[in-house]
This record gives C-alpha cells, structure tokens and sequence, in this order.
C-alpha cells in the first residue's frame, strides 16, 4: 500500500486540517463520529486514529525534510516516548512530542551516524514486522554512530506464553495490577490478560521473544543483541523512569559494531 503521505486528501475538513484552520482533536472527533455511525468497533476507530497521526507527523517530517540541516537537540534518541519525556534526550513519537515522526514511516530525519544511543521501549510490537520494523531498524542502523548502543524492550513472547502455561497468566497479572492499580480485565477470566498482551486492543502487531527480535536486527544488518535486564538499562541510562517490567518484558542491548 502506498505511503499514507501520498494520499491526497479531498474532504474539506482534511483541507482544513492540512492548513491548520482546525485541529487534529476537531478531525479525529468528526471521523471517529462518522466510523460510529457506520458501526466500526472501537479498535478499528482507534486504529484509524492512530494513522490519521502517523499522516500528520510524516507530512510534517516532509515540511523538515525541505529545511536542510535537521537540529538533532541530542545524539540520544528516545523514540516512542509515550508521556515519558527523559531529560537530556530527544523524545520522539507519532504526536505530541519534541520531535513528531511516523517511526513506521521508514525514514529518521537524522543525518548518517549522527546517533550515539536509542531506547525505543514498548515500541517495536507496535509496528508491523516486514514492512516497517525492519525499514526503521535499517533506518536506525544508517543514522547510528559506529559506536551507537541501542536499548530494545517489548512484551516477551517467551514469557507470555510461559505465563499461560504456568497459570494461565495469573502472576503476570498481579505484576500488572501492582504497578497499575487501576487495570481492570472487566471481570473476565485471567486468561484474558495474555490476549491483551499480545493484542492491546489492536495497537499490538506481533510480540517478540529473542530469536525473532535477534532475526530483525539480523535483517536490518546490525550484530545479535544481548538479552538484559531493566536494571542494564538503568545503570546505563538512570534517568530513565523505571517500569518494572522485567516479569513481562524482554530487554535487549545491541551495539552497532562489536
Ligand atoms: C506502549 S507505548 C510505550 C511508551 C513509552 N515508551 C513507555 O515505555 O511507556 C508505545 C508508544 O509507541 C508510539 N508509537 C506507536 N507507533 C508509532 C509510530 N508509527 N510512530 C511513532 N510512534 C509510535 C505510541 O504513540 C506510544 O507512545
């Protein structure tokens, strides 16, 4: 399928939108209305907006692309930050951030070896494998330094299922409930925690145990990654928030040249 950028929108209000006369709340509320009218679950709605943002950040990205000499605020590059903005640090993600841009986009506005350090945490399962993680980890591989070390994390493949067939997914829950007191399978069965891991309501393309995650980078032509801890990450990095996630994440590290 074509790059949604290229898409040329016809509706007034998308023109609106693209000119700045309405904002992309006022956009999303109005397609979001329509797609209910028309009976698409909620997952598909939210899908829909999550690509009217990537749309947005790349034609932004194209507007920087035509200004020579993107200002890299830092060498370290904290991509798919969420509302984790760490000091010292870049923080990208598809909006709302210091520097917006479509991460399935296959294309960083960074210059060649520009990057000395990536932490992209709870990111790659977001994206689909062929067509847009292996594109931006061939991307992050051309903006690296030689040196450039990149901080991988993501559900584990691995321990979801393990957690299934230990107990259905029960002490991953309580590891859920304990760090998010808040979260609530609406009174379903604990098995329905492992589906919201490997789906999240659609926002999940695929989940990774080490192997696949290794196989990846192997495509986009970095070296194997090493399997670590949170704590790696944190000794590393310590202004990184924790998770606590180590129950239910794979960390890997991975140099671009060892
Ligand atoms: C589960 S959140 C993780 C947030 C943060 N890294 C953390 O550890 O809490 C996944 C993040 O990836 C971002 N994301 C997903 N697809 C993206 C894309 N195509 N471009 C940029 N960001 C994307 C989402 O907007 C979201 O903030």
């Amino acid at each position: 399928m074509a790059p949604i950028a290229e898409w040329v929108p016809e509706s007034r209000l998308l023109q609106a939108w693209l000119t700045g006369r309405c904002s992309s709340g006022t956009v999303k509320h109005v397609m979001a209305s329509l797609l209910r009218k028309l009976d698409f679950d909620r997952r598909t709605i939210a899908l829909v907006e999550h690509d009217f943002s990537r749309f947005r950040a790349q034609l932004r990205q194209r507007r920087r692309a035509r200004r020579p000499g993107v200002l890299l605020k830092s060498r370290r590059i904290h991509l798919g930050c969420g509302d984790r903005r760490v000091p010292g640090w870049l923080n990208c993600d598809v909006s709302g951030s210091e520097l917006d841009l479509d991460l399935a986009s296959g294309r960083l506005p960074f210059p060649d070896g520009s990057v000395t350090a990536v932490v992209m945490q709870h990111v790659v399962e977001h994206l689909e494998l062929h067509g847009q993680l292996i594109p931006l980890l061939r991307e992050l591989r051309r903006v690296c330094a030689d040196d450039a070390v990149l901080w991988l994390s993501c559900p584990d493949l691995a321990k979801v299922c393990g957690a299934y067939v230990a107990d259905r997914g029960q002490a991953l829950k309580e590891d859920r409930c304990r760090r998010y007191p808040d979260y609530s399978l609406g009174g379903a069965p604990v098995q329905q925690f492992v589906n919201d891991l490997f789906h999240a309501r659609g926002r999940h393309r695929n989940l990774f145990d080490l192997e696949l995650l290794d196989w990846a980078l192997h495509q986009a032509g970095f070296p194997s990654g090493e399997q670590v801890m949170e704590a790696d990450l944190l000794t590393a990095h310590p202004e990184f928030p924790p998770r606590h996630d180590d129950a239910q994440s794979l960390y890997v590290r991975v140099c671009k040249s060892r």
